[in-house]
């Protein structure tokens, strides 16, 4: 089977959530990327090994970025262990060398991910036993090469995982924390209202304050990739083999760029346990200039005047009765009348009962996946003295 010959002009997938392909597709048109094509959770591009370092660093609303490397038609397990075992691994890999792989299913003719990923592995280490009598180890956590597997209906396609690590996980979170938004998401909400980082930004129920936080990354230039230490490319040894001084010089360029004006981010949470998390977190991503938390009822918290912007992400109600968040959300829209005049107010949620209690006329709409949640992304406008947007 035929590899990679050019590395100078790779096809690269970064993976996405469900309604962030515009945003990432423009996210790489802005870093350089070149023939960007917006895919269903994905966008493919192309680009060199620089490209793959940079997209990892600064991608706001990126998940992972695959090199593909293969691809073929599946039936069975026959065909699937055929298929990885007419790839040449001796190109990715050394016998010495440690693997992972991670497997995507959206087919009928596979259930279980693990094991295919086993079965794959199978492949992988006895085309190396054949030849060699010996063969690669599967590390789970820190792999030289992290494998990844997707089968839909029945095409396989496999990549290399440059990022390792989902790419949300930025670093700056205590990961034994709440139920947080996912990092990608909650940076990909703000791209979309079209901030211009200058206005107020208000998430007056911020939890863990992840909103608030990729704000002010977003609003200070700050890569999202600022504090993570390790990507799946960086053990990487045969096949593009990391290159820590281009590593480092995209890496200085990136923070060059940040920015010490920011304008107002600030947050409000009703628990003072989660207040205090929130806080944690704000200070492990050292933005705390910039954000400022309050221990705060929703309907208390006070509005700085001039208008801006608000991105908030009530509870859903996994955990509420029926009553309490009809009155919850019914106390938001009220809220938002009487205290943000002049602000746009964005709530993302995925109950579409209790959203009609917000009780006004959104002006917009999104879809958007929360984990397996669909959800919209809703905006209202509140127009100074006009009574309009009421229903
Ligand atoms: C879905 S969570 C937000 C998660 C957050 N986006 C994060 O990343 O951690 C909703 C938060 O709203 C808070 N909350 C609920 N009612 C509130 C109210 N009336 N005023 C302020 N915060 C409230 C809850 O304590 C909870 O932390």
């Amino acid at each position: 089977m035929s590899t990679i010959s050019d590395v100078s002009s790779l096809t690269l997938i970064a993976k996405t959530i469900f309604g962030l392909e515009e945003l990432l597709a423009a996210e790489l048109q802005k870093i350089g990327a070149r023939d960007i094509e917006v895919l269903n959770r994905a966008v493919m591009f192309t680009g060199d090994k620089g490209m793959i370092y940079k997209s990892n660093l600064t991608l706001r609303t990126a998940l992972r970025i695959l090199v593909p490397i293969a691809k073929f038609e599946v039936s069975n397990e026959q065909s699937l262990y055929e298929g990885i075992k007419a790839i040449n691994w001796e190109e990715y890999l050394d016998v010495t060398d440690s693997l992972a792989i991670d497997t995507v299913l959206s087919t009928d003719i596979f259930t279980h991910s693990q094991f295919i990923s086993q079965k794959a592995k199978d492949a992988i280490v006895d085309q190396f036993r054949e030849k060699y009598d010996k063969r690669p180890d599967v590390d789970l956590d820190r792999p030289t090469l992290r494998i990844n597997l997707h089968i839909h209906d029945t095409t396989c396609s496999v990549a290399l995982d440059s990022s390792g690590d989902s790419l949300h996980k930025r670093g700056y979170r205590d990961q034994t924390n709440l139920a947080p938004i996912n990092e990608v998401l909650a940076a990909g909400l703000v791209l979309l209202t079209g901030w211009d980082c200058k206005k107020t930004l208000i998430d007056p129920m911020c939890g863990s304050g992840t909103i608030l936080i990729e704000a002010a990354l977003i609003a200070a230039n700050i890569p999202p990739g600022y504090y993570r230490v390790d990507y799946g490319f960086m053990h990487w040894k045969k096949f593009l083999p990391y290159e820590e001084s281009l590593y480092q010089t995209i890496y200085d360029a990136a923070i060059a760029r940040i920015i010490s004006e920011t304008p107002n981010i600030l947050g409000g949470e009703l628990s003072h346990h989660v207040t205090r998390k929130a806080k944690e977190n704000i200070k492990l991503a050292r933005v705390e200039d910039i954000v400022s938390i309050r221990e705060s009822d929703m309907v208390d918290f006070e509005v700085p005047e001039g208008g801006g912007i608000v991105i908030m992400n009530p509870p859903y109600g996994e955990r509420m009765d029926k009553d309490n968040l009809e009155e919850l959300y019914k106390s938001i829209g009220d809220t938002f009348k009487k205290k943000y005049t002049g602000f746009d107010c964005w709530l993302i949620t995925s109950n579409m009962q209790a959203l009609k209690f917000v009780g006004l006329r959104p002006s917009r709409k999104i879809p958007v996946f929360n984990g397996p949640l669909e959800c919209r992304f809703v905006k209202y406008q509140m127009y100074a003295g006009t009574k309009k947007y009421i229903k």
